[in-house]
């Protein structure tokens, strides 16, 4: 492929891990409503059929024109070798503009690779901060928002975050994707939801839902046997529970299992969702699982010591439990939808991607005379 055969103006989305995958379905279906020609990067960071194949094969996403086949690493190794290989394909397609999305390996890698070659970056998600150093994913959203030029803020948390880092410039607040993706998708998980919760041996609203994978927490041997304590004793509390286990967490998680507590592979997006709403509650230390319990309106209990979905936390739906046992039991006794409930549009009013779109598109059109 040579430059010259590229569509003007193209866009380069560069994913790698599953949440991306999510994100990107509705972003990539707004821009070619919106008639911009988008192509997709995939590094290859997650390249399990579960953790990858399956998702692009229900959520409507574009096949990727290329496959980076990257796979796992070292922090500095997989992301070196992302921000090379993606390097070498900008330089043939000279987009006009680099999408990323999120927090990962493959965000920074995608943004610093465009940003060194003057190619202006667009994050999604751009502004949420967990002021903890330690995460991996602070330190890619810090640096892929400090080389982003389009940064699409999800809450007016994230815009502060921003603006307190200097950053006010083409800044958006936009609402999040993921509830556009839970509004597109639902008709399609909703109606053989029942069928999963079945399926798995689970009764609607009498079981917890429990996904763990963040690195601060697996790979630290207190918060890790804490957690797992935590689980087993809701178990043995009298509440089932269903853990969909990420790789990252793999037969570690085989001491827990018992008749009241059943852990399963990755599950698909709709498998997921289906779940997630007829739980009676989450337990959880991703972000996507966070905003998508609120979305179904099931309380969570956040195994961390903070979270970038702060409103979550101030109107109740969401209780950060850290990974002490008792305090995770506590916080799934207690957890209860608040009967206020959630604000109307706090994470949107499911029509971001498409205001998305259109930004860009009028973005591109400025950048490049006709
Ligand atoms: C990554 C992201 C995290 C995101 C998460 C979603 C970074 C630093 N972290 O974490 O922000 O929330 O994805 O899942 O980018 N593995 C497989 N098969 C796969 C993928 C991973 O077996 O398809 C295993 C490998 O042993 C690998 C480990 O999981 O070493 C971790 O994978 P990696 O993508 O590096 O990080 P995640 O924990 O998935």
């Amino acid at each position: 492929m040579t430059p010259e055969s590229s569509p003007h103006p193209l866009i380069a989305t560069v994913v790698g891990a599953r949440p991306q995958f999510i994100k990107a379905a509705p972003v990539s279906a707004a821009l070619h409503r919106a008639g911009l020609a988008e192509r997709l990067i995939h590094t290859g960071q997650h390249y399990d059929t579960a953790m990858s194949e399956v998702f692009f094969q229900t959520l409507g996403l574009p096949e990727p024109a290329v496959h980076l086949g990257i796979g796992s690493a070292t922090h500095g190794a997989q992301t070196g070798r992302m921000l090379e290989a993606v390097e070498r394909v900008l330089l043939d397609w000279r987009p006009d503009l680099v999408l990323v999305y999120g927090d990962t390996n493959s965000t920074l890698a995608g943004a610093l690779a465009a940003a060194k070659l003057h190619i202006p970056v667009a994050h999604v998600e751009a502004g949420l901060r967990s002021f903890n150093p330690h995460m991996p994913e602070e330190i890619n959203r810090v640096l892929t928002d400090h080389v982003a030029t389009v940064l699409f803020a999800p809450t007016d948390a994230a815009v502060a975050n921003l603006a307190r880092e200097g950053i006010t410039s083409g800044v958006v607040r936009t609402g999040d994707v993921m509830f556009d993706a839970v509004l597109r998708f639902r008709s399609a998980f909703a109606p053989a939801s029942a069928e999963v919760v079945a399926r798995h041996g689970l009764i609607p609203k009498r079981y917890a839902l429990v996904t763990i994978h963040r690195a601060e927490n697996t790979d630290d041997p207190a918060r890790w046997n804490g957690i797992l304590e935590g689980v087993r004793r809701v178990g043995a509390d009298g509440l089932a529970v269903v853990w969909p286990v990420h790789p990252r967490v793999g037969e570690r998680a085989h001491a827990v299992a018992s008749a009241n507590i059943c852990l399963s592979p990755p599950l698909s997006y709709f498998d997921t969702q289906s779940l997630l709403m007829h739980a009676k509650v989450v337990i959880t230390d991703s972000g996507g699982l966070q905003k998508e319990a609120a979305f179904h309106g099931v309380p969570c209990v956040t195994v961390r010591d903070e979270t970038e979905w702060v409103e979550l936390v101030e109107v109740g739906v969401n209780v950060l439990a850290g990974t002490e046992p008792e305090g995770i039991v506590r916080a799934v006794r207690q957890a209860a939808w608040p009967a206020a409930g959630l604000q109307d549009n706090l994470y949107g009013d499911g029509d971001t991607a498409n205001r998305m779109a259109q930004y860009l598109r009028g973005f591109l059109s400025a950048a490049i005379p006709a």
